[in-house]
């Protein structure tokens, strides 16, 4: 039987081994996954020792050793390579083994799945950290033209503007005076602030004709963040856990080859929560 594994520290809480065993279920596949707790100072022979037996084909990786799987692997996805981080390694047949990153692909498979208008769209993107790059260049895949990244500090905020040279890009600070007359038709929250019950501080106006607003956190409870953008007219506001099945979503398809549903496994995780 293959065998898969979510590799990060901690690890306890990790959804995957079950999302992708909802995978295998909805699809008919037969897999084994497993999470597992690496030292920290021990990833490389983590990954060595999974990948000692051939029947295993492929893992996951989490927080906080993206980077280093970036640095381990013998070939990266473009995907991979923009974000600077892998979250997917793929044992190919010739031995080799790939990198990619589906984080980005999976936030837009859950916008799509909730009719977000993504063609020509304006983007605010709040954060300029590993989470916010690796979803840049999938939104203007998927149509996006207009990006609008506002973070704490300013030069991280400019340098992701390399990233997709072609999209009309601008960097903030939270200070910007241009801020008050933004409005984007898509917010995504992609700083940790959710996590402390936290709103970024951005002028209220911004919400105002927004059509989503995302937070790639989730908790039981919608966020801070969510409940912000509601009160001041964003149409509807979503957590990132359909992001999280999404990624893995094209995990599975990596490994697999098959295509996963992502609606019925969100609706489980949701009442799980
Ligand atoms: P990740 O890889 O998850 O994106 P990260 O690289 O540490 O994590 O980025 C976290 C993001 O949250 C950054 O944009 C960070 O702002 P800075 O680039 O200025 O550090 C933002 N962030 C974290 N704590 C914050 C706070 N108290 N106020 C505003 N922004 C904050």
């Amino acid at each position: 039987m293959d065998h898969y594994a979510v590799i990060g520290h901690p690890i306890g809480h990790s959804k995957s081994p079950l999302i992708h065993r909802l995978f295998a279920e909805q699809t008919g596949q037969t897999l084994e996954y497993e999470a597992i707790l690496s030292p920290l100072d021990g990833f490389a022979e983590t990954l060595q020792t999974f990948f000692s037996v051939s029947a295993a084909k492929g893992v996951n990786v989490t927080v906080p050793f993206k980077e280093q799987a970036f640095e381990w692997v013998d070939s990266l996805s473009p995907a991979a390579r923009q974000a600077g981080a892998v979250n997917t390694i793929v044992r190919r047949s010739n031995g080799e083994y790939l990198g990619d990153n589906t984080d980005g692909m999976g936030l837009v498979l859950d916008l799509r799945n909730k009719n977000a208008p993504l063609t020509d769209a304006h983007v605010m993107v709040v954060g300029a950290g590993g989470a916010a790059r690796g979803v840049l260049l999938p939104l203007y895949e998927a149509g996006v033209r207009r990006f609008s990244v506002v973070n704490r500090t300013l030069t991280k905020a400019k340098a992701l503007a390399q990233v997709i040279p072609d999209a009309q890009f601008n960097g903030f600070d939270y200070s910007a005076g241009e801020l008050e007359v933004l409005r984007p038709d898509i917010i995504i929250n992609a700083t940790s602030l959710s996590l402390s019950a936290q709103v970024p501080p951005l002028p209220l106006s911004v919400y105002q004709n927004a059509a989503i607003a995302y937070d790639m956190v989730y908790q039981s409870d919608p966020t801070v963040f969510m409940n912000t953008a509601l009160a001041n007219g964003t149409g509807a506001a979503y957590d990132g856990l359909g992001m999280l099945v999404g990624q893995a979503a094209y995990s599975f398809f990596l490994w697999r080859g098959v295509h996963p549903d992502i609606t019925p496994v969100l609706s489980q995780l949701r009442s799980m929560l």
